[in-house]
């Protein structure tokens, strides 16, 4: 096990100039001294279909391979009708195949919902937490993260200029990193 835990961050929106990306590799970067974070892509992955898996697509297998090194799991998405976007629970779906294989038991995950208007994506960021019970993640709960009018955030560069959400994001990642250590340290008696 690394020192510095290995983090899958997947991002909900396949947008070229998507806010969510920009959120998540700003995340990356002020997480560097806790976290090695790694963005993993998900606009090639072919839709969850059974019959597939007699030959896996490459992108399916090399997603289940990025997915299963990762010690975390942090997701950042955009709301869609009040959901999360197709593409991500697609990634989803695929991850937590075959039955029994899935890449994301046990792991400890933190959700980010965004939104350039208002509500800060709530909607997304439960239907989200939905899927993570059943997936048996634990949850980072405190800090919560729903972020709005995300659209003013970012300068030309696409760099976050709001120094609020700036100082939120280093909250949440120290205690991300903290409910990493706590999931991973060995329960009584173990070890
Ligand atoms: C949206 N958008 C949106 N916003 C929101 O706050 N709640 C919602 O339910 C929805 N629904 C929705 C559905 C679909 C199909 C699209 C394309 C968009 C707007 C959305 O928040 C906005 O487009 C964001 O910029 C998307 O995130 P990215 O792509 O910038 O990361």
């Amino acid at each position: 096990m690394s020192v510095k835990p290995e983090v899958a961050v997947l991002v909900g929106s396949l947008r070229k100039d998507s806010l969510s990306r920009k959120l998540a590799l700003d995340i990356s970067e002020r997480a560097a001294g806790h976290l090695a974070c790694t963005l993993v892509e998900i606009a090639d992955l072919p839709h969850y279909n059974q019959d597939l898996e007699a030959q896996v697509p490459a992108p399916w297998q090399r997603l289940r391979t990025q997915l299963a090194a990762a010690e975390a799991l942090l997701f950042v998405t955009p709301e869609y009708n009040r959901s999360i976007p197709g593409a991500l629970k697609n990634a989803i779906d695929v991850g937590s195949r075959p039955s029994g294989r899935s890449v994301f038991n046990g792991k400890p995950a933190a959700v980010i919902s965004q939104t350039p208007h208002k509500l800060g994506g709530f909607g997304a960021n439960h239907a989200l937490r939905q899927c993570c019970v059943f997936l048996n993640m634990p949850l980072l709960q405190q800090p919560e993260a729903y972020l709005s009018g995300t659209a003013e955030m970012f300068d030309s560069h696409g760099k976050l200029h709001s120094h609020d959400t700036a100082k939120f994001l280093d909250k949440f990642v120290q205690a991300f990193a903290a409910w990493i250590a706590r999931i991973r340290a060995p329960a009584p008696g173990e070890a």
